[in-house]
């Protein structure tokens, strides 16, 4: 990778000439690897969804963005709406850094409505000549023909006492009449925690205090938090980083995960279960949830992670957006599930019916490199079952299934292009019950499978080859006989 200087890191696109921009935009069309049913960045870096809502009929999807180049410099949030979250439309940077306050980047943050009006609240970066962080809360609000006026001023202007400048991400959410920001903090025993702030007015806001979780020693910094109630329950969400991997758990730099409980906010105490990772693919982090225009709670996530190299990044972009998934509570256990609006992408649809065996087999007539995989599992004999994705004749992404041990190993090892600085090229993980459904959407350069409907999801990038497009299944010993069923999907969006 070239090594960028603070000044190219940090330089505003609106500083760069049209001839550079124009460039890069021809070098990021030409990559065999842009996405098609997902969200990406038209050119640069892309990382945290932000400001997710669904306002007045239409949705606010936006992303945290570096324009120009595949790199952590300064960040704009880019827009895009939508009327069904399936196709979406591009409308370019909505925040941008113009401010003494966010002079080096605008972070994350969330959408909110109040009087009427949309609203975003996020952080403010700021760096001092000595380059020390200056990090401060800030409010904007969208006008009727969408432009955008910021508050004058920051409505937190810092850190409280006893907090470092890692302090951001504040995730807006009402109660009653009564408004209130989840915040991402780090104390001076440069711990991970969670604070609250509450308002009436939305100009004066208050901090309440730390939020009182069972977790004292669990990593240096909980960034990005989300609170909502989800089916009886108070769930919250954090990505907590400087965990140490255990075992299958906290393989990735960093983790994001949920602890479902039960939260007093008088008395700001969490009373939780443990931290639950919400992914356990290879590239997953910093999601943000909202509802939908039917009350239902949607998730999105950065299908990607920080410090990471990505074979795309030597062509002027990186990342992409998960699909939206439908959360749940069921028994206890919260369920992810694709947003169901996503089925007005499937066309030609393909089955088969059949056993596999330790011999490979194509069980199915079919191949491609965009599509939604639908795997029933009817009857399993096998010891291990190997589903094979994007073959060709040297690559193959493998997701396999062990019986005896109930658990889905996800190997992208040979699978194309990979990414730089990953430990392993595996991710496992036990499911709670035997594996009846895996529901698959495979993307140019992504894969993010879902297991018995809901149980779990592991989202990964992968770099094929052009030619990589076979299906194979076959089992170690024993035989599994399957239903198949295959939509191809495309979007462009
Ligand atoms: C998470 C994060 C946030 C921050 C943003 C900056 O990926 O580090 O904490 O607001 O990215 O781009």
């Amino acid at each position: 990778m070239t090594d960028w200087t603070r000044e190219e890191r940090y330089r505003r696109i609106e500083d760069v000439d049209v001839a550079f921009f124009k460039d890069l935009k021809r070098k990021v069309d030409q990559s065999k690897f842009r996405q098609t049913f997902h969200i990406q960045p038209e050119t640069g870096l892309l990382n945290d969804p932000n400001g997710l809502i669904y306002y007045k009929g239409t949705y606010y999807v936006s992303h945290q963005w570096f324009p120009l180049g595949a790199v952590h410099g300064l960040k704009y949030w880019y827009n895009y709406t939508s009327k069904d979250l399936v196709s979406f439309e591009p409308h370019g940077p909505i925040l941008k850094p113009d401010t003494k306050y966010d002079s080096h980047g605008v972070y994350s943050g969330s959408a909110f409505e109040y009087n009427d009006h949309l609203y975003y609240m996020y952080t403010g970066n700021h760096r001092d000549s000595d380059w020390n962080r200056h990090s401060s809360q800030m409010i904007a609000r969208m006008a009727e023909d969408g432009t955008i006026e910021k508050f004058p001023k920051p409505v937190i202007s810092q850190q409280p006492e006893g907090y470092t400048s890692h302090f951001r991400d504040p995730k807006v959410f009402k109660i009653d009449d009564r408004y209130y920001a989840i915040l991402a903090a780090q104390n001076n025993e440069e711990q991970g925690r969670l604070l609250l702030y509450a308002t009436d007015d939305i100009v004066n806001w208050k901090l309440l205090g730390e939020i009182k979780t069972h977790l004292t020693n669990f990593g240096y910094m909980w960034e990005c938090p989300d609170y909502f109630k989800l089916d009886g329950y108070d769930v919250m969400l954090m990505c907590p980083q400087g965990l140490e991997a255990d075992n299958d758990k906290y393989r990735n730099i960093y983790q994001s995960g949920y602890m479902i409980g039960d939260f007093d906010i008088d008395t700001l105490t969490f009373d939780h279960q443990s931290f639950i990772e919400l992914d356990r693919g290879f590239d997953f982090y910093a999601p943000q949830t909202f509802t939908d225009e039917n009350g239902q709670r949607i998730l999105i996530g950065w299908m990607g992670l920080p410090e990471i190299e990505y074979p795309t990044d030597q062509e002027g972009w990186a990342h992409c957006l998960t699909i939206p998934r439908e959360l749940t509570i069921e028994d206890g256990k919260l369920k992810q599930r694709p947003y169901k609006a996503l089925e007005k992408l499937r066309h030609n649809k393909e089955t088969a019916l059949g056993y596999a065996n330790k011999f490979t087999r194509k069980l199915h007539p079919y191949e491609g490199k965009q599509y939604e995989l639908i795997i029933d599992v009817l009857e399993n004999d096998a010891t291990e079952i190997y589903f094979e994705l994007r073959t060709s004749k040297t690559t193959s992404t493998v997701i396999a299934y062990n019986k005896e041990e109930n658990k889905v190993t996800f190997d992208r090892s040979e699978s194309g292009l990979l990414p730089a600085n990953v430990e392993d090229m595996t991710r496992s993980t036990v499911l709670d019950t035997p594996l009846k459904k895996l529901q698959i959407f495979v993307d140019t350069s992504s894969i993010e499978i879902f297991c018995n409907d809901g149980e779990r999801v592991l989202s990964s990038r992968i770099f094929p080859s052009e030619d990589a497009i076979g299906i194979k299944t076959s089992t170690e010993t024993g035989q599994v006989y399957l239903q198949f069923t295959k939509y191809d999907l495309r979007n462009d969006i």
